[in-house]
């Protein structure tokens, strides 16, 4: 387990933006945590750094969505108001087909059975200094390579 402290919306963007270059193509990133912890901050982190000029946005009542662009595919769901009986309607099993895709979940706690164990599972946790703590468990072999790669770029960074 790594964790990660973020002191700014920036700061939750640049994590994304390590993990981006650190090889997220084809790989899940589950994100748990209270409203307003920074989940969707990070969504947009990545798709910045995927070079997809389509932004999430944090005020999007919808269950999924996707961003295509020219190396890249950005699959953000926020299954928040889902059933776990529902997950067949949200469109996952076409984003799990795309292999150069990144799939991003909000509120996953319905799509822990439907997706590979093999995925990167982001904590946010509110701070009472307004930062953010960010635990991170990689579920696999991939998973624990990416988030790796993704820590020493962070320590770089943050240097
Ligand atoms: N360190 C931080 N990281 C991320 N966001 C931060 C941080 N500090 C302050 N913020 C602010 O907190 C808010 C996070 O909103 P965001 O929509 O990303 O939350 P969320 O976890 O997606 O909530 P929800 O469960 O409602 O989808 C933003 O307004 C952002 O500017
Ligand atoms: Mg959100």
């Amino acid at each position: 387990m790594n964790i990660f402290k973020s002191s700014s919306a920036a700061d939750t963007g640049r994590l994304a933006g390590c993990l981006a270059r650190s090889g997220a193509r084809g790989s899940i990133i589950f994100l748990s945590g209270p409203i307003g912890s920074g989940k969707t901050v990070f969504v947009q982190g990545l798709a910045r750094a995927l070079g997809l000029s389509d932004i999430p946005s944090s005020a999007s009542f919808a269950i999924a969505r996707s961003y295509r662009g020219a190396g890249a595919s950005l699959y953000h769901f926020d299954l928040f108001r889902l059933k776990a009986d529902e997950m067949r309607e949200c469109g996952y099993e076409e984003a799990l087909q795309d292999a150069d895709g990144v799939i991003a979940v909000e509120w996953p706690a319905p799509a822990l059975e439907y997706f590979p164990q093999d995925r990167l599972e982001l904590d946010f946790e509110l701070l009472p200094d307004g930062g953010r703590r960010i635990r991170a468990r990689a579920g696999g072999a991939q998973s624990s390579q990416l988030l790796e790669k993704a820590a020493r770029l962070w320590l770089k960074k943050t240097k």
